[in-house]
């Protein structure tokens, strides 16, 4: 039974591993974090493409994976329609900010999207905006220096961006004008939601994208009949940068255990 491939420039698509493992807990995943050319998301849609193609390259090639999940706002945005282009026979599933859930339940109609600055300055993304136009006001925060800070765990500089973002993303409340929605537009948010809760109010929404890409993983591959039919679920993680320390960030995020040995190449029971 072959894998499914997942793929963020680092860490980040662990949010959104995390949510597939829930719901699809027969299957086996390969993780790839491309650590070593993280942040995708500060730099120009050509350096993405290339990590994009390649990385699905490695993933197809070393795992002859089912189907790929593209972890990643920014790559979604640059890259997922020449990866579908280049393998038409591959199932590939990316993600968008959530715009759609969030405008459907914001009762203030006002909305901040965090995500990267490749994500928020994308063709992509503005059209994706535009099609709310009449029915929500949405402002874009391009959160620099965050996923930085996130992949080097760097807690001071993860508390000062949370803060600096935060304030960026408010008037925060239910009143006419203030923002009670925020949308966390690059899988790396999630991983700090706790330290972006302590700068708003309690009631304040923040909806991510792990459970609809899980689900919408869960169709497809379902359509196709590759869903795994029972058996235990696994999980090998994969990397252009340290594995050890992508073990102990996994381990961190994903409350697994740490493996003895970290260059193990079969994947691991979970
Ligand atoms: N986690 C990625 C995203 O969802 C990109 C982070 C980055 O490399 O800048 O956009």
């Amino acid at each position: 039974m072959s894998l499914i491939g997942v793929f963020d420039s680092g860490v980040g698509g662990l949010s959104v591993l995390a949510a597939l493992r829930a719901e699809l807990p027969h299957e086996r995943f390969v993780y790839f974090a491309d650590t070593a050319y993280a942040p995708y998301g500060e730099r120009g849609d050509d350096y993405v493409i290339e990590r994009s193609r390649k990385v699905a390259e490695q993933l197809i090639q070393e795992h002859g994976i089912k189907a790929l999940v593209v972890a990643c706002n920014t790559a979604t945005t640059a890259a997922i329609h020449l990866l579908r282009a280049e393998h038409p026979s591959l199932p590939i599933v990316g993600l968008e900010p959530a715009l759609k859930p969030a405008v459907a339940t914001s009762r203030t109609g006002h909305i901040s999207v965090m995500a990267t600055r490749g994500t928020l300055s994308s063709a992509k993304y503005a059209a994706l905006r535009d099609s709310f136009s009449g029915s929500a006001t949405v402002r874009a925060v391009p959160c620099d220096g965050l996923v930085k800070a996130i992949e080097g765990f760097d807690t001071a500089g993860i508390e000062m961006l949370c803060a600096r973002y935060m304030a960026e993303a408010g008037p925060f409340g239910h009143a006419t004008g203030e923002v009670d929605t925020v949308v966390l537009g690059c899988t790396h948010y999630p991983l700090v939601k706790s330290q972006l809760q302590r700068h708003a109010p309690p009631a304040l929404r923040f909806i991510d994208t792990g459970a609809p890409v899980a689900q919408q993983t869960r169709r497809v591959l379902a359509s196709l009949g590759r869903l795994a039919d029972g058996g235990e679920g696994g999980l090998q993680l994969q990397g252009s940068g340290d594995l050890a320390v992508l073990e102990a960030a996994a381990a961190h995020w994903l409350q697994r255990p740490r493996q003895t040995d970290a260059a193990m190449p079969a994947p691991i029971p979970t």
